[in-house]
């Protein structure tokens, strides 16, 4: 993870959608008839990839946040039906036109952050329709903007209140919004919120084994709060990745080390909830590669920026500006299966860049943490965003 393979004095080529070649400038094949990008003093960057987020919901929760400033923990909150519960009331009641509408803004300021390849949960919906409505949402966002979107079914994600067995509410995910889920192909991936207060190890096994029989790939929200079982859970079933880890033992460290199970670290929810960060280098020396993403969300992490990830994942959890351009790029491709299209400058994949302003150096990106060092977003071989 430590090197980043770079080139000084180069050129990337383009056609339609695709890198077709790279190299230094002196081999630059070039003709009259392209469209040629000046980016000297600059850096050229694949897009990042955020493979954890939660970016299609109605409304915000600054309320819950003034909470948590006087002195309210998100566990209390979330206990007395603010958090996800207050979260999925809004979206319950909101037609399926305007939730589209209102995650486009934050998939354009995402895009404007330089992100290509986005993972979106459901999770908001708890209920089979509106669980439903989310993937769809989903996955038009797929169809109508740039981005290469991944879906992840998430209706464990709390227990809605009206349930007082709450095997009721497990039983309705695993018998009616699994199977409705994969008759409409809306999602890729399984999740469940294995975390005290929320779901079990044994309830997330169960029905991270149901969404398998369907096609689905688990990838589980674990140990965010304690050491929760999720990371046993997710090694067990072959999660494509576990994600959070705030709290990890050396046993939960070991388990991953035999696996291929990513371990997928969000900082940004560690900052806004003023919580423990993972572990990151303990993580990495011990051979583990690990991933980054937002984890964008109302409640744990209301912002998309993955470069602020980035620096986060320096400054917070000392990752090397390689090493942390590594996970929000290649490793992060590899936890929402992109990697053969995304998340590295290579001929043949997508022509998803980022051309960064005139950078001094590639430790400038998290040094200038929240600084705007975005000058284009290219995607699919076409101008997303430029700088004005
Ligand atoms: O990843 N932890 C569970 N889910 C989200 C937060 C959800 C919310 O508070 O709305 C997370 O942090
Ligand atoms: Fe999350």
């Amino acid at each position: 993870m430590q090197v980043l393979p770079s080139l000084d004095n180069s050129y990337l080529q383009t056609k339609g959608d695709k890198i077709i070649s790279f190299g230094s400038m002196t081999e630059c094949p070039g003709s009259t008839d392209d469209e040629i990008i000046d980016a000297s003093g600059k850096y050229v960057l694949p897009s990042f990839i955020d493979s954890h987020s939660h970016i299609i919901f109605a409304e915000t929760r600054e309320g819950e946040f003034v909470d948590k400033i006087k002195g309210a923990s998100y566990a209390e909150i979330a206990a007395k039906g603010g958090g996800i519960l207050n979260s999925a009331k809004k979206l319950q009641q909101m037609s399926e036109a305007e939730l589209f509408d209102r995650a486009m803004l934050r998939v354009k300021e995402v895009i404007e952050f330089g992100t290509g390849s986005l993972e979106i949960k459901s999770g908001y919906g708890l209920t089979t329709r509106d669980e439903i409505k989310m993937l769809r949402v989903a996955r038009r966002i797929g169809e109508e903007s740039p981005l290469r979107v991944k879906t992840t079914f998430l209706g464990a994600h709390a227990i809605p209140k009206e349930y007082s067995n709450r095997q009721d509410y497990i039983d309705l995910v695993i018998k009616e919004m699994i199977p409705q889920v994969a008759e409409e192909q809306l999602a890729d991936y399984i999740d469940v919120f294995c975390e005290e207060g929320f779901f079990t190890p044994a309830e997330t096994e169960r029905i991270v084994d149901a969404g398998i029989n369907y096609g689905l790939v688990p990838k589980i929200h674990a140990n965010q709060l304690h050491i929760s079982g999720g990371v046993e859970v997710g090694v067990k079933t072959g999660a494509r990745s576990v994600d959070h880890l705030e709290s990890m033992g050396e046993e939960q460290i070991n388990i991953l080390q035999d696996s291929k199970t990513m371990p997928t670290l969000l900082p940004g929810s560690a900052f806004f909830l003023n919580n423990n960060y993972p572990p990151a280098r303990r993580m990495i020396d011990s051979g583990l590669p690990v991933a980054l993403a937002t984890d964008y969300n109302p409640g744990s992490a209301p912002a998309g920026n993955m470069a602020f990830i980035i620096s986060l994942a320096c400054i917070k959890m000392k990752m090397t500006p390689e090493e942390a351009i590594n996970a929000a790029t290649i490793n992060s491709a590899y936890a929402m299966d992109v990697l053969g299209t995304h998340g590295s400058i290579s001929a043949g994949k997508t022509a998803s860049i980022i051309i960064t302003k005139p950078i001094s150096s590639l430790a400038f990106i998290p040094y200038s943490f929240t600084g705007d060092i975005i000058d284009k977003v290219i995607l699919n071989g076409k101008f997303a965003y430029e700088a004005k």
